[in-house]
């Protein structure tokens, strides 16, 4: 019987979620599962591989059954994750090597001023499209050799596999030591700051600059291909090709039907994430941007983008709903920024991981700047939702002032788009129209799209536009007093975050 369905699992930051499409792109089932955040030295963040294994397995097995299915009914299932994090495992035992080290993770930052000094920044920017940053792969890769004992030894026994999340969970599924597929995607690759972004492969430079060897990662692929088939004498119990594998931000790209030159989306998840199609063209900023591949396509094909990363956008939510306890839940915090006309002369910048694009410094600290008597939890509120928007308007800026990638709109998708006071105050302060996707699930869209398309489901990329139908549009209102008015007390706050560590 022809295989009805498509799968795709988005491994992210705080939970593993899985989708089944039919071919109209609904969604006929999800499940989803949050795991647990490790945080044992202020700045580090890690995550159980196993866990997020078995979690994956579990949002499988529970969406397919919600729909009546088996893995059998489908077509393909795509993979999309969380980009940067490392995982160390066994390749004799498929054991993780201790917890996965988060991108937010910040431990690496006398390794990485270190290398800067020793090799200068242009080295980076040139061979891979980015700083040397505690961001990327490259540095928690070489603090695991350095510092934990099980990754050396198993690296001198010749055992050590390395990976980020896709390449984890694609090894498992496809069998892990029966014969799994050691694979990641040119979008993934390009995160390590191992890649040269200009061949899509290893580079030898780089990874002598971090103690890397080449045998411990995995092969770069297309983002679109057949990697393998699960394990049909694993938990799903069936041979399904997995051929599609994209990092999230690039999966959302890819789901908002951006395939162009010139089209762009910000995601407004744990952080933000603005990506700019530029096509065949390796565009390199002058403003902090990164260089990232967009997608490779089965022919090798490559579409590149700047992007724009923020650390912390909906993290910051969650860190007033858990740290302060100033709300119960995220989507309370509309209601109280409401509550209140405007913020009030208060600022709040989030820089808990420092400040990413298009500052990179890695001694920049949080700060609220603008307390009075007069500030109550509304502003609080408000403010953080602002300083979202804000650090949007960051990247925006320096996506402008590189020539040629000047944006007329921005489409918007991820969790915080319901957020109406956000997406309000986000088209103002851009002074652009902002645009909702009916779906905004597109991460996982995206990831399902890849994996369709390798197997032939959908015909090509221009049948799916269709599928990218328009919800809502947020225009500007604000006055152009006004917005000059914020945006320069917003840089006057985020200069004073900035450097806090000595
Ligand atoms: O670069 C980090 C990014 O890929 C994480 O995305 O949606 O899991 O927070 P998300």
């Amino acid at each position: 019987m022809k295989r009805r369905y498509v799968g795709a699992i988005d491994q992210g930051t705080t939970s593993t979620r899985f989708f089944i499409y039919d071919h109209d792109c609904n969604v006929v089932a999800q499940a989803q599962r949050e795991h647990k955040q490790y945080f044992p030295q202020p700045g580090w963040v890690e995550h159980d591989a196993a866990e997020i294994l078995h979690n994956a397995y579990e949002v499988t097995q529970r969406a397919l059954t919600k729909a009546g299915l088996t893995s059998g009914d489908l077509a393909a299932i795509g993979v999309t994750n969380q980009r940067e994090t490392i995982v160390a495992w066994d390749g004799q035992t498929a054991a993780p090597l201790g917890r996965a080290i988060v991108w937010q993770d910040a431990r690496t930052a006398e390794i990485c001023r270190a290398l800067e000094k020793k090799h200068g920044p242009e080295l980076f920017w040139r061979v891979c499209g980015l700083p040397v940053s505690t961001y990327f792969s490259a540095a928690k890769i070489k603090w695991l050799l350095e510092n934990s004992p099980a990754v050396a030894r198993t690296a001198r026994d010749g055992r050590l596999m390395l990976g980020t999340m896709d390449a984890w969970l694609i090894w498992r599924l496809t069998g892990g030591r029966h014969g799994g597929v050691h694979a990641t995607d040119a979008t993934n690759a390009s995160r390590t700051l191992l890649m040269d972004i200009q061949n899509v492969a290893w580079d030898e430079e780089m990874l002598g600059v971090f103690g890397v060897e080449r045998q411990w990662l995995p092969e770069i692929r297309p983002s679109c291909g057949v990697y393998g088939h699960t394990d049909p004498n694993g938990p799903l119990e069936a041979a399904v090709p997995i051929a599609g594998n994209l990092g999230d931000q690039q999966a959302a790209l890819f789901g908002q039907c951006c395939f162009d030159a010139g089209q762009a989306k910000n995601t407004y998840g744990t952080g933000c994430f603005l990506l700019l199609n530029t096509g065949s063209r390796l565009a390199r900023s002058q403003g902090g941007l990164l260089s990232t591949v967009a997608f490779q396509e089965a022919d090798g094909a490559v579409s590149y983008a700047l992007e724009g990363s923020v650390a912390v956008a909906g993290s910051l939510v969650q860190w007033l709903r858990d740290n302060l306890g100033l709300i119960r839940s995220a989507h309370e915090i509309e209601p109280l920024a409401r509550t209140v006309a405007d913020n009030g002369g208060l600022y709040l910048v989030p820089a808990f991981s420092g400040l990413f694009a298009p500052h990179w410094d890695a001694k920049a600290r949080g700060l609220m700047i603008g307390l009075t008597h007069y500030i109550n939890k509304g502003h609080i509120a408000r403010a953080a939702l602002e300083a979202v928007a804000m650090q949007t308007w960051e990247v925006v800026r320096a996506m402008t002032d590189d020539a040629g990638a000047a944006l007329s709109q921005m489409r918007v998708d991820g969790g915080m788009v319901e957020n109406e006071l956000l997406m309000q105050f986000q088209s103002d302060i851009l002074d652009l129209p902002v645009i909702k996707p009916q779906n905004t699930e597109t991460t996982v869209l995206g990831a399902a799209f890849a994996a369709g398309l390798a197997v032939g489901y959908w015909s090509d990329k221009q049948s799916l536009r269709a599928k990218a139908a328009v919800e809502k549009t947020w225009r500007p209102t604000m006055g152009q007093a006004q917005r000059q008015r914020r945006v320069a007390a917003w840089l006057r706050a985020v200069e004073r975050a900035k450097g806090w560590l000595v």
